[in-house]
């Protein structure tokens, strides 16, 4: 009894697809070899970890119960502070499984929900500008739905590693116009008609005004953004436009007119789980987390006890990342 005891651990549980995880216990998981257990510190609940958990994202496995959180910050057993990507088992318990090689030592300088929060936006941020776009200094980045947790990464990210102009878009007009305070240097409004979004952004684009976009949304902007990246047959050839597809979460498909990218130098790339691989991920977050040991990279949280998982799950915090303390 005292055995099974010890082996039994707190976690968030799901137990089906569309319903919020539960606070229960399961066993505690075995290493294997390669694996190390690690004593969970922090785990952030990301757009990706709710896709997971509602089998909503590419990546779902309809396997229950399940623990959800694909990062975090923990311990290893020699009691070094990491950050760690990838676990085998979900990260939102007291103790999780992952392969060594996906742990990154933490700078003292970062607390542990800071951290956590930094892991998931960090690969949507350094992951696709430096993994996918090749970013280089002095390029102009255009940020589509920057107004939330890995756009406004993106701006700091972007502004950190030298552009020359970084255009922020969304739709909330208030938050947009704080984010001069992180370093954009121009806001889009995406309220409006089609037409008037495309027109709003055809200055902007056109004429080798940018060189990569970061696109968070799809949908109605992305297609208006690459509508005004069209070209009209000119002989010069038009300036490379790499448009870095990384979320999805206002349209999943879009109308894309074929002469879009035949008459522009547009070139569609996406940045995430499958596109980049695991050492790529790895060495973005490596690099960000170096940056970060000293570079304030702004970024708001609300840390909550794993016990409050249900209510917390769907509760309202904002453009706040919501980080459980096992
Ligand atoms: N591929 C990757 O590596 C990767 C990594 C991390 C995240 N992501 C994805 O990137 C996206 C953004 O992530 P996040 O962590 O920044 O999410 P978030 O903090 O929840 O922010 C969501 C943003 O989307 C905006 N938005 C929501 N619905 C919209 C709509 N219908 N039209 C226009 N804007 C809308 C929000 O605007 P308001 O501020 O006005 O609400 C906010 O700016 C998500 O789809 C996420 O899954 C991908």
């Amino acid at each position: 009894m005292h055995l099974l005891n010890m082996s039994m651990m707190h976690a968030a549980l799901v137990d089906s697809f569309g319903v919020p995880p539960r606070y229960g216990e399961i066993a505690q998981p075995e290493p294997a070899e390669d694996d190390v257990l690690i004593r969970v510190k922090a785990a952030a609940l990301t757009n990706l970890v709710r896709g997971q958990a509602s089998g909503t994202h590419y990546s779902s496995e309809p396997v229950f119960p399940a623990v959800p959180g694909n990062d975090g910050v923990g311990l290893m057993p020699d009691g070094t502070r990491v950050y760690f990507v990838g676990p085998e088992t979900g990260s939102m318990a007291e103790w999780t499984v992952v392969d060594r090689r996906r742990t990154i030592p933490l700078p003292d300088s970062l607390d542990d929900v800071t951290a956590a929060a930094l892991g998931n936006p960090g690969l949507a941020t350094w992951g696709s500008l430096l993994g996918r776009a090749k970013f280089q200094a002095g390029e102009a980045v255009l940020i589509n739905g920057a107004t939330g947790t890995a756009g406004r990464q993106a701006i700091q990210v972007a502004k950190y590693l030298g552009a020359s102009r970084i255009v922020a878009t969304g739709r909330d007009e208030a938050a947009l116009e704080g984010l001069r305070d992180l370093g954009a240097t121009e806001t889009i409004s995406l309220n409006g008609t089609d037409e008037e979004l495309s027109s709003r952004f055809a200055p902007v684009v056109q004429g080798g005004g940018i060189q990569v976009v970061l696109d968070y949304l799809w949908g109605p902007s992305a297609l208006a953004i690459l509508t005004a990246c069209g070209g009209h047959g000119s002989l010069r050839g038009e300036p490379r436009i790499r448009f870095v597809q990384i979320g999805a979460i206002s349209g999943r498909t879009l109308p894309l007119p074929a002469d879009i990218l035949r008459s522009s130098g547009v070139e569609i790339l996406g940045s995430g789980l499958g596109s980049l691989s695991a050492a790529a991920i790895l060495e973005s977050l490596r690099t960000m987390y170096q940056a970060a040991a000293t570079t304030r990279f702004v970024i708001d949280t609300e840390a909550v006890p794993l016990s409050e998982v249900t209510a917390a799950w769907t509760s309202d915090t904002g453009n706040r990342r919501l980080v459980f303390i096992p």
